[in-house]
């Protein structure tokens, strides 16, 4: 059976999930977006690029989810973004409204699929999906680790001039200024990163790296990064897909793992045909885990305006 992946949002994120899958060959794609011919005209321009990039799948747009019917995966990436000076929470209750229409849509035409949230602000706006879908946990996952650790590593690789392909980092906590880089468990072909930086330079690329999606939104003005993010969502997706059983952060519902209950935080799992398989509670040190703890406030603070105010 040929797989089939429904892309929510067809704007810059979407539209290079959609390439990216096509890329790949992972699946059919049906781009599904509000504004009238956006996802039918980048559907057609994906399928096109078809014959030339040589893949052969499906690339469809429309602005209802009856063509999304019988879906293996959703990824959600519709929303509005950044603007300069704006924070990912401002975006709260503007997105979760996006988040909370687009999941009821999804869970009618594919009952049976796995949830990848992107929009923002991510880890509240997975809780939502979660919610609102009362699919399993397994079956609901958010992205942002796999991009926050990429950002880590071209930062390492960058500053030692190494392959990023050697840089293991790990991110873990919410998506936002209070995530957590762990340093300890980052390393260049095994080499842990304080033997090869001083502290000062790692303090520097920890703080660019939490910085990372603000950065790109002052040089763009008008938006947020689309590149990273979607490859990030589309690594998670190949996993699943292809039963991969990648060990990626990601956002995962915790219940009780790192003391954190009933919350959507960042964290390593295992991502294969059932979604999350597995998520590894990592030993952390007193520091570690403090900043973890104040991550995971940081998004139960959001949980809360979401409640109060939906
Ligand atoms: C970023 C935004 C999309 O991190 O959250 O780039």
């Amino acid at each position: 059976m040929r797989k089939k992946v429904t892309v929510v949002g067809a704007g810059n994120v979407g539209a290079n999930c959609g390439l990216r899958i096509a890329e790949k060959e992972l699946a059919d794609v049906v781009l599904v977006d509000v504004i009238e011919g956006v996802p039918q005209g980048k559907g057609l321009d994906l399928a096109q690029s078809g014959p030339i990039q040589g893949y052969d799948v499906s690339l469809t747009g429309a602005n209802d989810y009856e063509p999304t019917a019988g879906s293996d995966i959703a990824i959600i990436t519709a929303g509005f973004p950044r603007k300069p000076g704006m924070s990912r929470d401002d975006l709260l209750m503007a997105n979760y409204e996006v988040v909370r229409a687009a999941t009821e849509q999804i869970v009618k035409y594919s009952p049976n699929c796995i949830l990848i949230v992107v929009t923002n602000p991510l880890d509240a706006m997975a809780q939502a999906a979660y919610r609102v879908s009362k699919f399993s946990k397994n079956r609901v996952i958010g992205m942002a680790g796999v991009l926050d650790s990429a950002r880590f590593r071209t930062f390492i690789a960058q500053e030692l001039q190494v392959s990023v392909d050697n840089v293991t980092a790990v991110v873990m906590g919410g998506h936002g200024d209070t995530m957590v880089p762990v340093v300890r468990l980052s390393n260049v072909a095994g080499i842990p990163l304080n033997e090869l930086m001083d502290q000062a330079t790692i303090d520097r690329i920890v703080n660019r790296t939490r910085n990372g999606g603000a950065e790109i939104v002052k040089y763009l003005k008008t938006g947020s990064a689309y590149y990273a993010p979607s490859a990030a969502a589309v690594e998670m997706a190949e996993s699943i897909l292809r039963d991969k059983k990648k060990v990626l952060p990601c956002a995962a519902y915790l219940e009780g793992e790192y003391g954190i209950d009933g919350l959507f935080v960042g964290v390593p799992v295992k991502l294969g045909a059932r979604g999350i398989e597995q998520i590894y509670q990592v030993k952390l040190t007193a520091e570690e885990n403090a900043m973890l703890q104040k991550s995971a406030a940081a998004v139960q603070e959001l949980i809360h305006v979401m409640k109060s105010k939906s």
